[in-house]
């Protein structure tokens, strides 16, 4: 007797019928950029159908996410070179332009979850997420900026916040600082496993954070806090720390490289892993679209169930606003 596994693939039905995963939009979290001018709406160069948002544009945007279905949005702010300095003393201020975006939204969709980013690249004026001392980025006094930035976010209405720094013991100080302060419903997503990519140079073009050329002495990579790309064993003991130190969810970034991390994160945890689709991806398929090497909505749809398919339960994509208005 012959074995025939395309009985099951013979029809649309019974393919739909056997399908192991899906994309459905409550998995979905939105990346947005902001900008602190009221009705900003520029187009990202590297990343054709992102823009960057004021925030009048910004509470249109969120208007119609929630009419698409998608309930959850990640803000990253754009700081006016003027107010980045050495220090990062912007990243605690109460009105920055993150607080303000958060009170914003809040005020007028109150059901729109916001995760906020916990890091110091977008307030240091070189670029990095930490404080620099002798060109070598500082943890513990950078935590300690992380936690004051963290408390403002959590006052703001932050639901979620997601630190992406890499610093050692940053995700039990940030916890410890939310349960002080009396923010016991703020949820903590760590960037657990964020590896020192290549794929994150249209996001700094986007940002304008990539500004190791002010000072010779700065650091021209991120690899003394970001992981080695090379690494898998050291993601499992990322996740341990995390989880011990009281992470809600636990991320991994990038996603479309990094599958094996993925499944390995889920196999090993029993909090939602979440897989974070960034900025590299987004803008490699669609060039690979534009040189007409691939189909668009195809690309994009296996790009997010084989991050599924991994083993992550929730995922950031850029993608995410076109999957489900298509
Ligand atoms: C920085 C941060 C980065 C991204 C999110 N937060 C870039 C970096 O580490 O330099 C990248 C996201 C993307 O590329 O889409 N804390």
């Amino acid at each position: 007797m012959l074995l025939r596994p395309r009985r099951l693939r013979q029809s649309k039905a019974i393919r739909d019928l056997v399908q192991e995963n899906n994309l459905s939009v409550n998995d979905f979290i939105y990346p947005l950029f902001i900008k602190d001018e009221k009705n900003a709406y520029e187009e990202i160069a590297a990343m054709p159908g992102i823009f960057r948002f004021g925030i009048e544009r910004l509470l249109s945007e969120v208007e119609e996410l929630l009419s698409l279905g998608i309930k959850a949005i990640a803000l990253f702010p754009i700081t006016p070179n003027e107010l980045k300095n050495y220090q990062a003393i912007e990243s605690y201020n109460a009105n920055n332009l993150t607080c303000k975006a958060i009170r914003e939204i809040k005020k007028r969709f109150p059901e729109m979850l916001i995760m906020s980013d916990v890091a110091l690249d977008p307030y240091t004026d070189h670029g990095h997420d930490g404080l620099l001392a002798k060109g070598k980025v500082l943890n513990d006094e950078t935590v300690d900026v992380l936690k004051k930035m963290a408390l403002v976010q959590a006052a703001a209405g932050a639901d979620i916040l997601g630190p992406s720094d890499m610093m050692d013991g940053r995700v039990k100080a940030i916890r410890t600082a939310l349960e002080t302060e009396g923010f016991k419903d703020t949820m903590l997503m760590s960037y657990t496993a964020k590896y020192a990519s290549s794929l994150y140079t249209p996001f700094r073009d986007a940002m304008g954070t990539e500004n190791y050329h002010i000072d010779e002495k700065i650091p021209k990579d991120k690899k003394t806090y970001q992981m080695n790309p090379s690494n898998s064993l050291e993601a499992l003991k990322e996740l341990e720390l995390d989880l011990e130190e009281g992470a809600d969810m636990v991320m991994i970034k990038p996603a479309g490289w990094y599958l094996d991390i993925i499944h390995q994160t889920k196999k090993n945890s029993k909090v939602p892993v979440v897989a974070y689709q960034v900025s590299g991806e987004y803008s490699m398929i669609l060039a690979a679209v534009s040189a007409g090497l691939t189909v668009r909505e195809k690309a994009i749809y296996e790009s997010l169930i084989s991050i599924k398919r991994a083993g992550a339960d929730i995922i950031l994509s850029y993608f995410a606003k076109e999957l489900f208005s298509m």
